[in-house]
């Protein structure tokens, strides 16, 4: 039912059963929020968007209170105004001093709160907590002492990812967020991710940067310094920067990476493809042995670690192929390497990636080989700015400049991938068992059950592939729950760790469930105009000619 309220003295609509704060955003009216996070329950604990109704002597928070139609609110009342600032200054009271050294200085809600709401002095006193920065993850840093207590870290990673890593926990009086298993953050479980620095409001979870060991390579003369990218951090750097996900903003990016001072630039188009066709070779001598348990595509370190420690049974399903980006790593240190006569010693090589948890997954014993990473560093979509804004690099004024080949004669290099891997996974199968291209594979929203997954069935042959894409732990366990073997019926699951996947992942600006900015129907929109669809023929014929003896090295994990 719709009906018409007041607000700031202006008549606007509202519809039964909708927050306050739903109302207001629809209108254009903007209050603060603190612990607010989009789609999920509110918890209404920070009670920063607090507005007047008239009538009740109270002020309540809109984010978690049902408008009604009798109501006549203000949003920026004197009262409301005052409330606030209280609420900030007592939040302020406990907050370190130190913004012109924090990672997130520029890009705080609670600087950019105190800003807005004049906040000019210490009107409360300081407690005198000494909390422990915990260091310990390779990815990760967290830092109690930035905590304000929102609970939006605690609420991704329980209801979103599911993972559970951290808790908001009481000590008598005290209050406070810490992991779940009391332990530090590498041994917590956690999968690093990295969501939650995405969602804090301040820096207490931050991205743990490797600009150092970059900056000691860059410096070096001696090595040859190669940076490689996936499409992903287009999406991210557009939407941040105002500017399209296009070649141009891609040409423009490999300029910005050589002006940092690397000597090569690649994408990952070519690995993609290799992973594509080993992993649909993989299914294929599976359904030659008449194996139909479910099938795990493998492309998310984060997944990797969770499935590892928590999911053995599921683990041992999941496809050995190596992520694209791990392939390229590991092409880079051998076919360019022996194409330039280099050593693999004095090659370096830096991911440039949306994910926080390939800073984990490059450590791995898998992916060493003799004694060396096949990535050295990782720098995420935002670590990668700040590098541009530290070398001074003015991204609005520099020349486009070609991606390196790997192939002289690779057709995709130029072009922009955002992968649907399932479906390029289908569309690969039905190319090998058919010698036929597929001429439509569509992706349906489960509806049955309201399970979170994507779902579709495409029969090649006498067999029936059903696909999955599915996030979130709950939800995947859901689906397995839900899953039955049949006979010639192939179940395929691509699961991730981040909400949509790796264009949403940790190491990006943006999070859906702050700024509501959904990248999937952006690269949906611009699919239909630009990116390419690619076949897979010809890929092959590169890895017949060099993998011959190498192969499972080079493509699969040890
Ligand atoms: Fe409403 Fe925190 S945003 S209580």
């Amino acid at each position: 039912m719709v009906f018409d309220i007041k607000v700031n003295n202006k008549t606007i609509k509202a519809k039964r059963g909708e927050y306050i704060l739903t109302v207001l955003n629809r209108n254009g009216i903007k209050i603060p929020t603190l612990c607010y996070l989009n789609d999920l329950f509110p918890a209404g604990s920070c009670r920063i968007c607090i507005v007047e109704v008239e009538g009740k002597d109270e002020l309540i928070t809109a984010c978690d209170h049902f408008v009604e139609e009798w109501m006549s609110i203000k949003t920026h009342s004197p009262k409301v105004i005052k409330a606030r600032k209280t609420i900030l200054e007592l939040l302020i009271a406990n907050h370190p001093n130190d913004c012109l050294y924090c990672d997130k200085n520029g890009d705080c809600e609670l600087q950019n709160l105190a800003e807005e709401l004049n906040i000019t002095e210490h009107n409360f006193f300081k407690s005198n907590k000494n909390y422990k920065i915990d260091i310990t993850s390779p990815a990760l840093i967290f830092d109690p002492g930035k905590c304000i207590l929102c609970g939006r870290c605690v609420r991704i990673c329980n209801e979103v990812i599911g993972v559970s890593a951290i808790d908001i926990l009481k000590d008598g009086e005290n209050t406070f967020v810490a992991t779940t298993n009391k332990k530090d953050l590498n041994h917590s479980g956690c999968v690093n991710c990295g969501q939650c620095t995405l969602v804090c409001p301040t820096a207490a979870f931050s991205n743990k940067n490797q600009f150092g060991k970059i900056q000691t390579a860059l410096n070096n003369k001696e090595i040859c310094k190669i940076a490689f990218y996936s499409s992903d951090i287009l999406i991210s750097i557009a939407q941040k920067l105002n500017l399209n996900p296009d070649k141009k903003l891609k040409l423009i990016i490999n300029a910005a990476i050589r002006n940092l001072g690397f000597d090569k630039v690649f994408d990952i188009n070519l690995a993609y493809q290799l992973t594509v066709e080993e992993q649909a070779d993989e299914i294929i001598s599976k359904i030659n042995n008449s194996d139909n348990e479910i099938m795990f595509l493998s492309y998310c370190p984060a997944w990797m670690k969770y499935a590892e420690e928590n999911m053995q049974n599921v683990y041992k399903n999941i496809s050995s192929c190596k992520s694209p980006e791990q392939i390229m790593a590991s092409l880079l240190k051998t076919y360019f390497a022996d194409n330039q006569k280099l050593s693999p010693k004095n090659i370096h090589t830096t991911l440039i990636t949306s994910c926080t948890a390939s800073k984990y997954e490059i450590q791995k014993d898998e992916f060493i080989t003799d004694n060396q990473q096949n990535i050295d560093t990782v720098l995420t979509t935002k670590e990668f700015l700040k590098l541009i804004k530290l070398y001074g690099i003015d991204i609005n004024n520099i020349k486009p400049e070609n991606t390196d080949l790997l192939l002289n004669d690779d057709k995709n290099s130029d072009k922009i991938i955002f992968s649907n891997y399932a479906e390029d996974i289908i569309k690969a199968l039905h190319l090998k068992l058919t010698g036929e291209k597929l001429s439509e594979f569509k992706i349906n929203k489960n509806e049955k059950n309201k399970l979170q997954y994507l779902f579709n069935e495409t029969k090649i042959g006498k067999n029936t592939f059903r696909t999955f894409i599915v996030t979130g732990i709950d939800n995947l366990k859901n689906l397995i729950k839900d899953i039955k073997k049949e006979n010639n019926v192939y179940n395929i699951i691509e699961f991730m760790m981040c909400p949509n996947g790796c264009v949403e992942g940790g190491g990006q600006f943006f999070s859906y469930f702050v700024n509501s900015f959904d990248s999937s129907s952006m690269i949906i929109e611009k699919s239909k105009n630009e990116y390419i669809n690619y076949d897979f023929t010809g890929i092959h014929k590169f890895a017949e000619k060099y993998f011959e003896n190498n192969k499972k090295r080079l493509l699969h994990r040890k």
